[in-house]
């Protein structure tokens, strides 16, 4: 199980569809890589599927589940990480209601996804009040878990800075309680009359001349002290530095670079452009979809030259094939020594090779649906002992716990 003392990464995915090979070298990989040293929470965000989804009720119930195989066939391990689903876990939503009553309009009428998706799903009608509302849900799923970092692609970076301004604005409006002086002088007579005699000083250095190493020492001596609970501790914190309590912190954005995998057309990798092999693709299908892939066009007859930066093909080889095999690819295109079908070989090779371990650990799962539906019922037991403590915090904060 994870350590404690472990940063924290939280993230989430919408149900909306199979998983494919765009999602795992987009995400999931990097996903895999921080369960290791991070206490990982990952969600299904089956109510942010239901913003844009939501007429087609069957969507949810096709693939949350499905989503969950596939992380784990991807390699994502239910013993060291919090698998759960959003809708389990009300608290969300009522964190998402309270943020919502202090977060101006502009601040979600601006997020760029906003407009861009209701262009681009010109379908659907989005122009309702859960669409608008999205980047605020997610900064509830966000703050919700206090978690340091948030591994999302670019197209999420926005999500993650209007999170940041929305705990920044709850921290402001809601961090000094009205009994704020009263509370600290209790944590400072917990901590005894030496410290806090010091703190008061190194304090009074700090609000003086900006002194970095006092702070520095004195949230340090704050964030250890096993005399304090972990709320004293932030408000002993918020009142060093001469403001109030830091309720929800703020969240860093882990930046992963969009997927270096396109679509088998060289767009990007979409299931509603027909152009992505899944996670759990059988292989006849992986063999057809990448012998049918366009090539450079030039390459009509055997002997005509191509050259790969015009052919999807090669980028499939940047990802899956090893430097000499590129180069073999290289030269063998521009040279024209061979057929198309021959420089894809490798890559089918390669993406088999990639899959039959996924195969094979989501075997037992496929066979024992009910093992995931546990593997989802104990983290989302864990999730919320996580959830309905920052929920109290919250509660209090904002003057609502009579
Ligand atoms: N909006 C994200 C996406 O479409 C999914 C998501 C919902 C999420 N809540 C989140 C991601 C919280 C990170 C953190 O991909
Ligand atoms: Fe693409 Fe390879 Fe054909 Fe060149 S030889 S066009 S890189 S598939």
């Amino acid at each position: 199980m994870t350590m404690m003392n472990q940063e924290r990464v939280l993230s989430g995915m919408r149900p909306t569809g199979a998983l494919h090979l765009g999602h795992y070298h987009g995400a999931i990989k990097n996903w895999v890589n921080l369960q290791n040293d991070h206490e990982c929470y990952f969600f299904v965000a089956d109510w942010h599927a239901l913003t844009t989804h939501y007429e087609s009720r069957d969507v949810m119930e096709k693939y949350a589940y499905e989503m969950v195989i596939d992380w784990l066939a991807c390699g994502l391990d239910p013993e060291q990480c919090t698998l759960f689903f959003q809708s389990r876990i009300p608290e969300h939503a009522e964190l998402f209601t309270l943020l919502a009553m202090g977060t101006p309009l502009p601040w979600l009428e601006r997020v760029p996804t906003y407009k861009d998706q209701q262009e681009k799903l010109r379908d659907k009608d989005l122009a309702t009040y859960g669409f608008l509302g999205y980047p605020l849900l997610q900064a509830a799923d966000i703050l919700i878990y206090k978690p340091k970092y948030v591994p999302v692609g670019e197209d999420q970076a926005s999500h993650v800075e209007l999170t940041r301004e929305v705990a920044r604005r709850f921290n402001h409006l809601y961090g000094r309680e009205s009994n704020f002086d009263a509370l600290v002088a209790e944590s400072l007579t917990k901590l005894g009359k030496d410290s806090s005699k010091r703190l008061e000083k190194s304090k009074k250095v700090f609000q003086e001349t900006g002194d970095a190493k006092a702070l520095e020492g004195a949230i340090g001596f704050i964030a250890s002290s096993e005399l304090l609970s972990y709320p004293e501790r932030e408000r002993l914190a918020g009142w060093f530095k001469g403001m109030g309590r830091t309720v929800l912190p703020e969240p860093q954005v882990l930046l992963t670079k969009s997927s270096k995998l396109p679509g088998l057309d060289g767009q990007k990798m979409s299931k509603s452009y027909g152009n992505a092999i899944a996670i759990r693709e059988d292989e006849k299908t992986i063999i057809e979809k990448v012998k049918r892939m366009p090539t450079d066009p030039a390459r009509v007859k055997l002997t005509d030259k191509g050259d790969p930066a015009k052919c999807p093909v090669w980028q499939f080889h940047q990802v899956y094939s090893d430097e000499s095999t590129q180069e073999w690819a290289s030269k063998g295109c521009k040279n024209a020594e061979f057929g198309c079908l021959t420089c894809k070989q490798p890559v089918i090779d390669a993406i088999l090779r990639e899959q039959q371990p996924m195969l094979e650990r989501a075997a037992p799962y496929v066979a024992r649906p009910a093992v995931v539906r546990e593997i989802i019922e104990a983290g989302t037991e864990r999730a919320r002992v996580t959830a309905r403590t920052t929920m109290q915090d919250v509660r209090t904060a904002m003057g609502l716990s009579y």
